[in-house]
């Protein structure tokens, strides 16, 4: 009886120690320059988002940036303060694809998180791309007094509608100090102090000693790259691989009587 019951406590012994052990997703290195997808969304105005940049940061254009090439699942990452000169290729979304005749470019500040999840845009990993093939997704704040109204090129004749929602977009690592709108703007540079873990330099340049370290690495919070039931047993929080370890633990007691 015990001797056929062997295998199956085996595997679940197995079972037990892979989700005790923490699955490590690599940050995404990307290069200063390359191809990202770009879609936007709604800060209010004055919000002080995941950086920590000033209330006024959101006076000029700003972006959320994909969680893995952010750098942390929470607070701030390497990603904040640096500025990306974002220009708009295409839609792929839109059934034909729209080429737009101008091609339209924005330099942005990264003042938040855009966690993976959700509607998956940003939801890139080191080893596996979003939906449009990318590593990073620039979420932007749209509509925004910093940004036209009609910076989003559009044929509402053909296709009915304006916003197209997701865009190729090309990106190009870029100076804020000589880039971005909000640069000699002292009230829209660097954190808000209140008390909190905020970090936004004004200029960061990838040295460590102007760029934001990993929160999530400094407080050993893994990625949370959760986006279905089977990597949310293994990359989930403590708390859900501690509630699934207990269940194997009762399991191989219930084996081993
Ligand atoms: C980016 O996309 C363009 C097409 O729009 C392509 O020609 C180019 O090779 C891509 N660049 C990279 C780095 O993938
Ligand atoms: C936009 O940029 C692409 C790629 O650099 C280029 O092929 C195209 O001719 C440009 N279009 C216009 C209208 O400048
Ligand atoms: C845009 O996205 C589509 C769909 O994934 C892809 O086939 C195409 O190569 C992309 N274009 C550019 C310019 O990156
Ligand atoms: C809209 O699309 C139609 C069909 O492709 C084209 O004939 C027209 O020139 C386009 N208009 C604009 C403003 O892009
Ligand atoms: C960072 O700052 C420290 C102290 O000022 C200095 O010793 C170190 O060389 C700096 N690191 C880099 C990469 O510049």
């Amino acid at each position: 009886m015990l001797s056929s019951l062997l295998p199956h406590c085996l595997v679940l012994a197995a079972l037990y120690t892979l989700c005790s052990i923490p699955l490590v997703q690599a940050w995404i290195q990307y290069p200063p320059n390359g191809n990202a997808t770009m879609t936007h969304y709604t800060l209010p105005q004055n919000y002080i988002a995941a950086c920590g940049c000033t209330a006024a940061s959101t006076h000029y254009p700003t972006v959320a940036m994909s969680q893995m090439a952010f750098g942390s699942s929470t607070a701030y990452g390497p990603g904040c303060g640096r500025c990306f000169k974002l220009t708009l290729l295409n839609t792929f979304t839109s059934d034909p694809p729209f080429f737009p005749d101008v091609n339209k470019s924005l330099v942005v500040k990264v003042t938040d998180l855009c966690p993976t999840g959700g509607n998956g845009w940003c939801s890139a990993t080191s080893d596996k791309a979003n939906l449009g093939g990318e590593f990073i997704n620039f979420d932007l704040a749209w509509p925004s007094p910093a940004i036209p109204d009609d910076f989003f090129p559009s044929n509402v004749s053909f296709y009915g509608y304006a916003d197209f929602g997701v865009w190729n977009v090309s990106y190009e690592a870029v100076s804020c100090l000589q880039g971005w709108a909000g640069a000699r703007q002292n009230a829209a540079l660097g954190s808000v102090d209140d008390g909190s873990s905020v970090c936004c330099p004004a200029d960061p340049t990838g040295n460590v000693n102007d760029t934001c370290p990993s929160y999530s690495d400094q407080n050993g919070i893994p990625p949370d790259t959760t986006t279905s039931w089977a990597p949310a047993l293994l990359t989930g929080s403590i708390p859900s691989r501690a509630v699934l370890s207990l269940l194997f633990v009762l399991a191989l007691l219930a084996c081993s009587i």
